[in-house]
C-alpha cells in the first residue's frame, strides 16, 4: 500500500517524529516512512492506541525496518518527554490526541489537557529543536456550523464541540507560532479517515469499524438519526500521503491549513449499504437492516471538502476513492474478527 512513499521520498534521508504512533493514523504513517527507509521515532501513550499496531508494522515489513525505528512510550502532556523525542529530528508528523466528539462532552478537560496543551508542548518542542517543519492533525471538525458545501479551507463556522474547539486550538496555536516564532507548521483537516488498524472496539469506535465488527458479528447496526447525515470519508492512505507531502512540498508561507479528504459526499445509509454488499461479496452476509436512533449532539449534518488546496500546493493525488478504500480495508476487518474470535 506505501510504495508511493518510497518514491516519494527517494534520495531523502530523514529522522521523523511520529506521535500518535500507536493509534490507527499513526500506524500507518509509520508504516509508509519505514517502507521508504527512513528513520523513525514514535511516541505514544497507548491511550487509545496498541502496541499490536507496531507490532503488524513491523511484521509486513522486512526485519532490518526495525532498527531504523526507536518506540518512546510517553505522554505529551510531559515536556521532558517532548524534547528527548524531538531529538535530531526533521520533521514532526503530530497524531497524538484523544479524537471523538462524544469522548470531549464527556470528559472536555483531558480532551484539552491531551490535545490543547499536549500540542503546545510538542510544538514548542519542535521550535527549541529547531525541526525543519511540524505537521498536525487538524479536522473537519472545525468547519462545525459553516453550513456552505464543499468546505473550503477559509471558511469556517462556530466548534459544535469540546474536541472541535481543540482542534480549532490547534491551528491558533501554530499560526501563532509560526508569526512569533517562525516555527513552520502545517496543518491537515482530516475528514473521517478510515482504514487497517482503525479501533472497532470501545464506546468511541468510528463508524465504518463499528458498523463492519458488528456486520461481522451479526450484531444491530445502530444509525444516530435518520441516516442522511453525510460524511467525506477518507481511506488511510490518502492521509499518509497527505502528511509526507505537507512535510516535504516547498512552502514559503510559515503556516497553512489543508482539507485531506476526496471531494466526495457518502451518506450513513449509502455507507451501510456500501458495507453490507461488499461484505456479502466475501461471504459474509448480513441479515438485518440498521436501527434509527435520535441524533448525537455536536455531530455536524453533511460534510464534503474542496480539496483542491491540497491538490494544487501539495500535489496531493489520492490514491484510493471510497469503494477502493472500504475494499482495501475490508480484510484487514475479516482477518482480525477472526483473530478475536479464537481468544
Ligand atoms: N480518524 C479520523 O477520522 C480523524 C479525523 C480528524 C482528525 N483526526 C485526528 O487524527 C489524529 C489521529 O487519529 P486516529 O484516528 O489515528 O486516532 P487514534 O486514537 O487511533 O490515535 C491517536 C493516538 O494518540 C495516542 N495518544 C493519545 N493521547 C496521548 C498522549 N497524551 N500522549 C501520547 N500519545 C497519546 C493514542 O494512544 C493513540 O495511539 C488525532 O489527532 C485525531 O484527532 C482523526
Amino acid at each position: 500500500m506505501y510504495e508511493f512513499a518510497r518514491e516519494l521520498l527517494q534520495n531523502q534521508k530523514h529522522r521523523w517524529l511520529v506521535t500518535g504512533a500507536a493509534g490507527f493514523i499513526g500506524s500507518n504513517i509509520v508504516e509508509a516512512l519505514l517502507a521508504a527507509e527512513q528513520e523513525v521515532v514514535g511516541l505514544d501513550n497507548f491511550s487509545t492506541g496498541h502496541r499490536r499496531n507496531l507490532d503488524e508494522v513491523l511484521e509486513v515489513l522486512p526485519s532490518e525496518a526495525a532498527s531504523r525505528f526507536t518506540f518512546i512510550e510517553g505522554d505529551i502532556r510531559d515536556r521532558e518527554t517532548c524534547a528527548r523525542a524531538v531529538e535530531g529530528v526533521t520533521y514532526v508528523l503530530h497524531q497524538a490526541a484523544l479524537g471523538s466528539v462524544p469522548r470531549s462532552i464527556a470528559d472536555p478537560l483531558t480532551s484539552h489537557d491531551v490535545n490543547v496543551t499536549g500540542f503546545i508542548n510538542m510544538l514548542d518542542a519542535a521550535r527549541h529543536a529547531k525541526v525543519e517543519r511540524v505537521v498536525y492533525a487538524a479536522s473537519s471538525s472545525t468547519y462545525g456550523d459553516e453550513p456552505n458545501l464543499p468546505k473550503r479551507e477559509d471558511r469556517i463556522g462556530n466548534p459544535l464541540s469540546p474536541y472541535a474547539a481543540t482542534k480549532f486550538m490547534n491551528e491558533v496555536y501554530a499560526d501563532v507560532w509560526a508569526r512569533v516564532y517562525e516555527q513552520p507548521a502545517v496543518g491537515l483537516r482530516y475528514f473521517n479517515v478510515f482504514g487497517p488498524r482503525q479501533d472497532p472496539d470501545g464506546a468511541y469506535a468510528a463508524v465504518i469499524p463499528k458498523w463492519v465488527a458488528a456486520m461481522l458479528d451479526k450484531a444491530q447496526v445502530k444509525i444516530n438519526g435518520d441516516g442522511e447525515t453525510s460524511r467525506d470519508f477518507c481511506f488511510v492512505a490518502n492521509a499518509v500521503q497527505a502528511n509526507l507531502r505537507a512535510a516535504i512540498t516547498d512552502n514559503d508561507t510559515l503556516h497553512q491549513v489543508y482539507n485531506v479528504a476526496l471531494g466526495d459526499q457518502t451518506s450513513l445509509n449509502q455507507l451501510f449499504a456500501m458495507l453490507r454488499d461488499k461484505l456479502r461479496n466475501l461471504g459474509h452476509d448480513y441479515p438485518h437492516d440498521p436501527e434509527y436512533g435520535p441524533f448525537r449532539k455536536g455531530d455536524v449534518r453533511h460534510s464534503r471538502a474542496d480539496t483542491s488546496k491540497a491538490i494544487d500546493a501539495l500535489g496531493y493525488a489520492p490514491s484510493h476513492r471510497v469503494e477502493a478504500g472500504i475494499e482495501a480495508a475490508l480484510p484487514y476487518y475479516i482477518a482480525r474478527a477472526t483473530a478475536d474470535a479464537k481468544v
